[in-house]
C-alpha cells in the first residue's frame, strides 16, 4: 500500500495553461493584481516562466521576460516559482554550448526561479547534464522531466531504469511529462507504482486534458503515491490545458490526500481570471475547439499540436486528402528514427518527414535538414537505434555523432555578447539575444524607442513648466 499523504499541487495558470489555450498571450499586468492571493493558497509551486512565455513576451507582448520574473518574485513571498527548460536547447530551437546553458540557469535562479523542470525531446539524459549541474550549483531544485510516450521501447523497465539514472545524476525530483494526454488512469497506477519502487525521489505528474482522461489519471496516480500534480485554475483549465485546481482539491477533500486548499480563496482567484477568459473567447484568441475532447490524440498517439501543424502543412500543398495517409505514415517514421517521444522539436521533425514521404510517394526521397541532423546524432541518442537503411539513404556515409552533442560546441557566450553589445542594458539581455536573436533585437529597438519617447515627454514637460 503506498503512503497516503496530502497531495501537493503545482499551479500552471501563469505558464502552461495560457500557453496551451491562448498561445501564451497573458500579459504580466493581468497576473500581478492576483499574485498576493495566489501566494496564500499553499501551492507546492507556481509555474510561471520558461516554455513559450519567453519568446511570446518579447515577440508579441513587447515585454521583457526577465522583468516579468522579477515582478512575480516580488509578489510571491512564500510560494516557490517554477519554470520549464528544454535542456541544452534552453528555450530556443538549437543546441547551445554549455557556457550559455550555465549562464541562463544562473540568471534564472538569480532573478527568482526556485524549481527548474528540465526535459529533452529524446529523453537523452546527457542533454540534461549541464543544466542539472548548473541548477545544483546555484542552489536551485533540479527536476528532470521525462517526456511520456508509448511504444515497444517504453516498458515499465525503461521507466524504472531511467528513474534510477536520474537519481544518480543528482536531480532533486522527477516529472512524468505527458504533453499529449496519452497516460490513461490504470496505466498511471502501474507507472507510478513502478517508478516509486525504483527511486526515492519525489515524483510529479504533468498531463493535459486533451484526450479527456486527465482528472481520472490524476486520481489513480495519487492513489498510487505520486507526490505532486499539475493543475490550472478553472478559467484556463481543461481542453489542451490541465485539470482544474478547484476540482482536484475538492476531489481529495476529507481524505488523507486533501491538499487543504480554501475553496473561497480559490473562487476569488478564479473570479479574477474569468473576465479575461471571456475576453479571449470573444476575440477568438481562445478557440472553443481546443476546449473539447480530441480522441484522435489517443487513437494515433500524436499530440494535438502536431495534428494541427500537419493539417496546415497539407493545406498549403493542396493535399488535404492525404491526411489519413500521413497519420498512418507517422508510426513508421517514428520507428525508423528510433521511436522518440513526440514533443518539440522531435514532433515537428517526425511530422514534417511523414508529410514529405507521403507527398513524394517514396520514403525519404527528400529529407528535411532536421531529419538529417537527427539521423546524424546531432540531437542525441534515441531509445532504439535508427533504421540503418534509412540512415544510409538520408545521410550517406556522413559521420555520425555518438558523444553528447554539446561536447562538440565551443563556448559562445563572448561572441554572442559582442554581437549585441549596443543593445545591452542588463546582463540578462545577452541571454534574450542568444535565444531569439531577431526577436530580441526587435524588442531592444522597441524598448529604446519607448525610452526616447519618455525622455522627449519629460523634456516637453520641463519646457512647459519653465519657459525660457
Ligand atoms: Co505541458
Amino acid at each position: 500500500m503506498p503512503e497516503q499523504k496530502p497531495i501537493k499541487i503545482t499551479e500552471t495558470i501563469l505558464r502552461d495553461a495560457h500557453q496551451s489555450l491562448i498561445a501564451t498571450r497573458m500579459p504580466t499586468e493581468l497576473m500581478l493584481p492576483i499574485v498576493d492571493k495566489m501566494d496564500q493558497v499553499g501551492y507546492h509551486s507556481v509555474e510561471c516562466w520558461g516554455g513559450a512565455t519567453f519568446d511570446a513576451s518579447l515577440r508579441f507582448l513587447k515585454e521583457d521576460p526577465w522583468d516579468r520574473l522579477r515582478k512575480l518574485k516580488a509578489g510571491f513571498k512564500k510560494t516557490k516559482l517554477q519554470m520549464l527548460l528544454r535542456g541544452q536547447n534552453i528555450l530556443g530551437y538549437r543546441h547551445y554550448a554549455d557556457d550559455v546553458v550555465e549562464y541562463f540557469v544562473q540568471k534564472s535562479i538569480a532573478n527568482g526561479i526556485d524549481i527548474i523542470r528540465i526535459f529533452d525531446c529524446l529523453n537523452d539524459l546527457r542533454n540534461l547534464e549541464a543544466s542539472v549541474k548548473a541548477c545544483n550549483k546555484e542552489g536551485g531544485h533540479a527536476q528532470i522531466a521525462l517526456s511520456y510516450t508509448l511504444g515497444d521501447a517504453y516498458t515499465l523497465d525503461y521507466w524504472m531504469n531511467i528513474a534510477k539514472d536520474i537519481e544518480n545524476m543528482g536531480a532533486d525530483s522527477i516529472c512524468i511529462k505527458d504533453m499529449a494526454g496519452l497516460l490513461v488512469p490504470y496505466k498511471a497506477s502501474e507507472l507510478i507504482s513502478a517508478m516509486k519502487s525504483a527511486t526515492k525521489l519525489p515524483i510529479q505528474l504533468h498531463t493535459h486534458y486533451t484526450s479527456g482522461v486527465a482528472s481520472m489519471t490524476y486520481l489513480k496516480a495519487v492513489e498510487a503515491g505520486v507526490d505532486v500534480i499539475d493543475c490550472a485554475m478553472s478559467p484556463f483549465a481543461l481542453g489542451t490545458s490541465q485539470p482544474a485546481t478547484e476540482v482536484m482539491a475538492e476531489t481529495f477533500k476529507g481524505t488523507p490526500y486533501d491538499p487543504g486548499f480554501d475553496q473561497n480563496l480559490l473562487a476569488e482567484i478564479a473570479d479574477h481570471f474569468r473576465p479575461y477568459r471571456e475576453e479571449c473567447l470573444k476575440s477568438g484568441l481562445l478557440d472553443p475547439k481546443v476546449l473539447g475532447v480530441n480522441i484522435k490524440t489517443l487513437m494515433y498517439q500524436v499530440p494535438g499540436g502536431m495534428l494541427s501543424n500537419m493539417v496546415s502543412q497539407l493545406k498549403e500543398q493542396n493535399a488535404s486528402d492525404k491526411y489519413d495517409a500521413v497519420l498512418q505514415e507517422i508510426p513508421q517514421v517514428r520507428k525508423d528514427f528510433g521511436e522518440p517521444p513526440l514533443v518539440t522539436p522531435s514532433s515537428q521533425i517526425v511530422g514534417t518527414q511523414a508529410v514529405f514521404n507521403v507527398l513524394m510517394g517514396e520514403r525519404y526521397k527528400m529529407a528535411t535538414g532536421e531529419t538529417k541532423d537527427l539521423l546524424s546524432g546531432k540531437y542525441g541518442r534515441t531509445v532504439k537505434p535508427f533504421n540503418p537503411e534509412v540512415q544510409k539513404k538520408v545521410i550517406g556515409d556522413k559521420e555520425v555523432i555518438t558523444c553528447r552533442p554539446a561536447d562538440l560546441l565551443p563556448n559562445e557566450l563572448e561572441k554572442i555578447e559582442s554581437e549585441m553589445k549596443q543593445w545591452k542594458q542588463q546582463d540578462e539581455d545577452v541571454l534574450s539575444y542568444a535565444l531569439f536573436p531577431q526577436v530580441a533585437t526587435d524588442y531592444f529597438k522597441y524598448r529604446q524607442a519607448q525610452q526616447e519617447k519618455v525622455d522627449m515627454t519629460q523634456a516637453d514637460t520641463k519646457n512647459a513648466a519653465y519657459p525660457v
